[in-house]
């Protein structure tokens, strides 16, 4: 069979490493494969270093209209990430009657629904593995491995720099600034790390889980978008002493009164494997009802694990390009036309268990008023923690875990602690999952 020739859009750090594996692994992804996959052509602004990168060995342009719009091209790989020419460039693709392959989790997060309905209706594949958790091959577990199974709910680390700078806080007892500083040193962090540290980027990635999982349009909008920036180290400290790891998790589940979808810093119990997963690494756990908990790991982004994702979709394709569009796995795992508009359920009423930390006057009674705020809202006390107040102190810190609540009763039993004239100061709210 003749080769099927691949344009690629972007030869950065993933773009050369899916360049350099498929050349090195050539003959094996060809008896997998049962054709030839060729980089036929690459785009790149910087066309000097994508000749050096690619040895004259295939046709170098800057203007990646070029790429999307030639006849010879089956499939056009898309890195150059963001929402702006990717989005221009992908539904080009489209409408030229390419395959697409991207790792671009912003783009499909935001306007997914939109891409997936135009490769629909003109019969092309739009192949997304390396948008989640990198190398680890979850979209193709979910959509596939675990099609057997009513999905009940996600938890995943799926991003790895602010798992990084997690364990690092932990490990070390440092705060989140001074990690952050050591994170970009190292080139965990980009320069700009808005997205990672703030949950944008994970919430795009559980966003796609989603919607797989339920069979639901991908709703960005509504993910609940919750970050690291404001976690501090005493926090991982006083988890740690009730037997807790403190991990930014994207978390999807199915309720009797809709899907939960929420990204935030949450206590896990320290026991639990995904609990271990430290550094940079990204773990998805994964609880169908047929199969139980299974639980995904290894490295969520770098050159040649996101490049391993790009590739097995570029086989996926290889194979099923000639095939009836009907026969394919579809995109969103479940058929266009029988999709779910199950509504995502606000942050209020999501039902979850608590931390709470609150720094309060060290006198009688601080304590029963604060019980009896929670007792009053229904909210039940799981375990607490009061420290000694120091030496000379006449303040003290008081943590408490719930047991289940919703989070609207949550927010009104707050309100009510902060008002306490014994309590100083806000109470640190942190969510907690016992993933059993
Ligand atoms: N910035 C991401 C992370 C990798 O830190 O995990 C790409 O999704």
């Amino acid at each position: 069979m003749k080769p099927i020739k691949v344009g690629l859009l972007g030869i950065g750090t993933v773009g050369a490493g899916t360049f350099n594996v498929l050349k090195r692994n050539q003959e094996e992804i060809t008896r997998r494969a049962g054709r030839s996959i060729e980089i036929a052509m690459v785009a790149d602004l910087d066309v000097e270093r994508a000749r050096a990168l690619t040895n004259g060995e295939c046709e170098v342009v800057s203007d990646a209209n070029l790429v999307v719009s030639h006849p010879d091209i089956d499939i056009v790989i898309e890195l150059i990430g963001g929402y702006g020419i990717a989005r221009d460039l992908v539904m080009k693709a489209i409408a030229n009657g390419k395959h697409v392959v991207t790792a671009n989790k912003a783009l499909l997060a935001l306007h997914g629904n939109e891409i997936f309905a135009a490769a629909q209706e003109k019969g092309v594949i739009v192949a997304f593995e390396a948008a989640v958790a990198g190398g680890i091959p979850i979209i193709k577990a979910l959509r596939e491995g675990l099609t057997a199974n009513r999905i009940q709910w996600i938890a995943g680390i799926i991003n790895g720099t602010t798992n990084f700078i997690l364990s690092e806080m932990r490990d070390k007892g440092l705060d989140f600034d001074t990690v952050l500083k050591e994170a970009q040193r190292l080139g965990y962090a980009e320069a700009d790390p808005t997205f990672d540290i703030e949950g944008v980027d994970a919430a795009h990635k559980a966003t796609l889980m989603a919607a797989i999982a339920f069979g639901i349009p991908v709703q960005f909008a509504k993910a609940h978008v919750e970050g690291i920036t404001k976690l501090e180290a005493t926090d991982i400290r006083y988890a740690e002493q009730l037997g807790y790891r403190i991990k930014l998790l994207g978390i999807t589940k199915r309720t009797p009164n809709g899907i939960e979808l929420r990204v935030h810093p949450t206590l896990i119990p320290a026991k639990r494997l995904i609990a271990n997963v430290e550094g940079a690494m990204n773990a998805v756990l994964v609880h169908g009802d047929a199969v139980g908990a299974t639980l995904y790991y290894g490295k969520g982004a770098g050159a040649e694990p996101t490049a391993s994702a790009v590739i097995a979709d570029l086989v996926d394709i290889a194979r099923l390009a000639t095939a009836d569009p009907g026969h394919r796995v579809p995109h969103l795992a479940f058929q266009p036309d029988a999709m779910a508009d199950t509504p995502i359920l606000p942050m209020s009423e999501i039902t979850t268990s608590y931390y709470l930390r609150m720094h309060v006057a060290d006198i009688l009674g601080v304590l029963a008023a604060v019980t009896r705020i929670l007792a009053d809202s229904n909210i039940s006390i799981d375990a607490m923690l009061q420290k000694e107040p120091a030496e000379g102190e006449t303040q003290t810190d008081i943590v408490m875990l719930t047991h289940q609540t919703q989070e609207k009763l949550v927010d009104a039993a707050i309100a009510r602690i902060e008002a306490l004239p014994t309590v100083i100061g806000s109470v640190t709210r942190i969510r907690l999952e016992e993933l059993d």
